[in-house]
């Protein structure tokens, strides 16, 4: 039991990655509140995986909603030690089709979100004084642009930044922040990806996924179990001296 006492707290939970962080941090010994803007998908998923897991309605781009949700999730567990920043917003488009309303929904959650929570965060473990962890969602998306995904990139691209800059002003409180960058990991999200690509690029439906699966060094799209290891990793002691990085869980795509 790698976080037994332990309490996280966990943003876009209700599914996808964040729902299975939550199921293994929990099988870890852990607490865990899961934080969704969709209250019921939310409550069935905590309710779910049993007594260790509680159901937050949290929507990452209102300051009232954090703070709300963050006072609730600590006032029940008692002690917040990890976040894990994981909710956000995909979206596609060529530059020339690019609305200011997607560019703003998008940076409202996927930055703004990431930021405030994270400062909420913060704010409550420099209270306590007892350190803390915080793991922000990247992906191999922020490590480069994309053709047809230019605001989603430049999202993740922001959340590495603010990975590096609030590592190196958290440490000295004993917070480590860093940051996870998944490939292509198959799952509701992707299914959706994979609707956009057969309208722009004329695929059926599937093809896209099989593609970029293929692609994939290790040969197939990843599984949220795959990205467990490092999500526990980064929440133990065996990670202690690491500050402000990102970490590639990708099967080899960003480096091919
Ligand atoms: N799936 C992938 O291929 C992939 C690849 C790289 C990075 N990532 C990143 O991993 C993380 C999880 O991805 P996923 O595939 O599980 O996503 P997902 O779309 O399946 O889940 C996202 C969750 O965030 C919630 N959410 C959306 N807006 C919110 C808001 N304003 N406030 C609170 N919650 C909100 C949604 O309700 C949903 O439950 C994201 O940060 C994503 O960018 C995913």
């Amino acid at each position: 039991m790698r976080l037994h006492g332990k309490t996280a707290l966990i943003t876009g939970a209700a599914r996808g990655i964040g729902l299975e962080f939550a199921r293994a941090y929990i099988a870890e010994g852990a607490t865990v509140a899961l934080a969704d803007i969709n209250a019921e998908a939310v409550a069935r998923a905590a309710e779910s995986l049993g007594p260790q897991a509680l159901a937050v309605q949290m929507d990452v781009t209102r300051q009232d909603s954090i703070e709300a949700g963050f006072a609730s999730a600590i006032a029940r567990m008692g002690k917040l030690d990890i976040l894990i920043n994981n909710a956000a917003l995909f979206s596609a488009a060529p530059i020339v089709e690019i609305t200011r309303a997607d560019y703003e929904r998008l940076f409202s959650v996927n930055v703004a979100g990431t930021l405030f929570c994270l400062q909420a965060a913060a704010r409550h473990m420099i209270a306590r004084g007892q350190g803390g962890r915080i793991i922000n969602m990247a992906s191999q998306a922020g490590r480069r642009g994309e053709g047809l995904v230019a605001v989603y990139c430049a999202t993740k691209a922001a959340v590495i930044s603010l990975t590096q800059s609030a590592g190196l002003d958290l440490i000295k409180h004993r917070i480590n922040v860093n940051a996870i960058a998944p490939g292509v990991v198959d799952g509701e999200h992707w299914d959706g990806v994979d609707a956009f690509f057969a309208r722009h690029e004329n695929k059926v439906p599937g093809q896209k996924k099989r593609e970029v699966g293929a692609a994939v060094p290790y040969g197939r799209m990843g599984t949220a179990q795959d990205l467990i290891g490092m999500a526990i990793f980064l929440a133990t002691p065996e990670s202690d001296y690491i500050v402000a990085q990102c970490f590639g869980v990708d099967g080899g795509n960003w480096m091919a």
